[in-house]
């Protein structure tokens, strides 16, 4: 039987972009003006990223913004179990593009700790996350099977009530096979769910999810609903709809 979470529905605000770079700029613009209003209303602006190479190009043009950096918190939607080092790390990329070259204090950034392997990492970092009770922003990706952060259609995503607030994972159908992720539950804690969507390849995967077919990206359901920032020619269903733009 579907728990009354599985059954909730997602809403969704889709933001079509012509061009990849015209969705950076708003994206990095949006990031920006909510860090601002988290740090005025709160202190502190708590943000989780993304993987994956879409967002590379906006955590580079975010070292250039004006904002309170030692009011920002790092963390990760999820890790790929590789040496602290190595370049194919999700953290690795962000830390060359962005992290490096502004002043947010190491304490406050907050890897996951993949290179101890799945389980202690995932361990580790529910301890870590447990913390929260809202993040103040989730970035996701979306890969061509739908998957979002590191949950693959066919795993566990927990989306259930009561989820545990990361997953270790040992078969990744996306190299490499051992990953950690935060779960649905836990990524759909959070004030606003912003997902990063450019590649001509990810066209099924988001027709699938405007036909209301589920993909494990449909299973991140905040109370305020996700935000997708698209290129306009990833889909074949025609035209995507620009919804107000909330963000
Ligand atoms: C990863 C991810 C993954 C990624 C999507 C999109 O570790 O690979 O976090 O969920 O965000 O696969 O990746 P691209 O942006 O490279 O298409």
């Amino acid at each position: 039987m579907l728990s009354t979470n599985q059954i909730k529905p997602q809403t969704c605000r889709w933001h079509p972009f012509n061009t990849s770079i015209e969705l950076e700029v708003s994206a990095v613009a949006a990031i920006q003006r909510l860090a601002g209003q988290a740090i005025v209303e709160r202190g502190v602006f708590l943000i989780v990223l993304s993987g994956g190479t879409t967002p590379r190009r906006i955590y580079e043009a975010l070292r250039n913004i004006k904002t309170e950096w030692n009011s920002w918190h790092i963390y990760f939607g999820d890790e790929r179990c590789l040496p602290v080092d190595d370049p194919e790390r999700n953290n690795h990329m962000a830390t060359l593009a962005w992290l490096n070259h502004v002043d947010i204090p190491m304490s406050q950034i907050h890897p996951i700790p993949a290179e101890k392997g799945a389980s202690v990492a995932s361990a580790e970092y529910a301890q870590a996350v447990n913390k929260i009770a809202l993040f103040d922003l989730v970035l996701l990706g979306l890969g061509e099977d739908g998957h979002t952060a590191s949950l693959f259609p066919g795993h566990e995503l927990g989306d259930s009530p009561g989820a545990p607030a990361t997953i270790a994972v040992f078969d990744a159908p996306k190299p490499p096979p051992q990953r950690v992720s935060l779960s649905a539950q836990r990524l759909s804690d959070a004030r606003n769910v912003m997902f990063l969507i450019t590649g001509n390849n990810k066209a099924q995967a988001v027709d699938n999810w405007r036909s209301q077919i589920a993909i494990p990206a449909s299973a991140i359901k905040p109370e305020n609903g996700v935000d997708i920032y698209i290129e306009q020619l990833l889909s074949n269903q025609g035209n995507i709809q620009a919804h107000d733009n909330k963000l």
